[in-house]
């Protein structure tokens, strides 16, 4: 640990982090989620932790929202973990350039199989890979990977966020029918929804995320403890989809004006990796046209554009 020794970026974050949340006026918070548009519109934290335990926050960090979207690449570990590289047969490794809800190419593509799993339909076929023999346990593996990852064993998932999605949730039910009808869901689709549902209402703070991101910066292992906590060569699957498909159809932008592995959600909240250097979490409510953070994705640009954290 160096906590005394000042990161790069410590004196300018929030000098940056107050010129970007500017921004946050011109977008709008998620609201198809009725919980989710309860989320302060003006918000905007991050939180930065390096291998050696520096943890720079600034701004809102300590706001609590939920996972989304950003569960997708936890699930996925574990399905690889439960299953290794036979997930593929089920979902695919290619960006679909729609948005993250798009029912289009279910049916333009044979056999049906969604493209990636980052979205919506890839994801829902995640969860219903994760080993389990009720949707109970399954969840619980769940979430006792996330507590592992992020170092805080009081984690849990937003009850109240989980029964709005589960509500309303005409889009993903007709999804996850649809490739039921395909047979690349099998058994009982609820369940399944259910799972989706629940992990992606984990709750969490910059801080937790920051350390998951860390620990794939680290390809798998936590600095720490030295130890391996995800096996190397799904850490580096993932961190692949993040660069092909973690923003959605804004992957390519985002890969070129930022270059880092990232995964957002529609709380607002992006998940990014300087591989082996730090993991990155920023949450803003507010969202751009394309679902990812607004002003978040404008103060990752200027971090990486003054520190110079492109990896391409
Ligand atoms: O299934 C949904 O629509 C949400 N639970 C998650 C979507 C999401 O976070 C997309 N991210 N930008």
């Amino acid at each position: 640990m160096r906590e005394h020794v000042k990161s790069p970026w410590q004196e300018a974050l929030p000098e940056l982090l107050e010129q970007s949340r500017a921004l946050s006026a011109q977008g709008k918070v998620a609201d198809y989620i009725p919980q989710l548009a309860l989320a302060p519109q003006h918000a905007l934290g991050i939180s930065i932790i390096d291998k050696d335990g520096r943890v720079t926050s600034a701004g809102d960090a300590g706001l609590s929202f939920t996972m989304q979207s950003i569960s997708k690449v936890f699930t996925l570990i574990l399905a690889l973990m439960d299953h290794g590289e036979r997930i593929f047969d089920k979902v695919g490794m290619e960006p679909t350039g729609d948005n993250f809800k798009s029912m289009l190419k279910l049916e333009l593509v044979e056999p049906g199989k969604p493209f990636n799993p980052m979205i919506n339909a890839g994801a829902i076929v995640i969860s219903s890979l994760i080993r389990g023999d009720t949707p109970e346990l399954k969840f619980e593996r769940i979430l006792q990977f996330i507590r592992r990852l992020a170092g805080d064993p009081s984690i849990t998932y937003n009850h109240d966020v989980f029964l709005s999605e589960s509500e309303t949730a005409n889009r993903n039910r007709s999804l996850a029918y649809f490739l039921k009808d395909n047979r690349i869901l099998e058994g009982d689709v609820e369940q399944h929804l259910e799972v989706y549902f629940k992990h992606c209402a984990i709750e969490v703070n910059c801080e937790h995320v920051a350390r998951m991101a860390l620990i794939m910066a680290c390809d798998g292992v936590d600095p720490a403890t030295g130890e391996q906590l995800i096996p190397r060569l799904y850490v580096q699957i993932a961190k692949t989809f993040m660069v092909t498909c973690g923003m959605y159809n804004a992957s390519g932008e985002f890969a070129i004006k930022v270059g880092l592995p990232a995964k957002s959600g529609v709380s607002g909240s992006i998940m990014a990796i300087r591989p082996g250097v730090a993991g990155i979490c920023v949450v803003g409510p507010a969202l751009n046209e394309k679902g990812n953070s607004l002003a978040g994705v404008h103060l990752l640009e200027r971090l990486s554009q003054t520190y110079d954290w492109s990896m391409f």
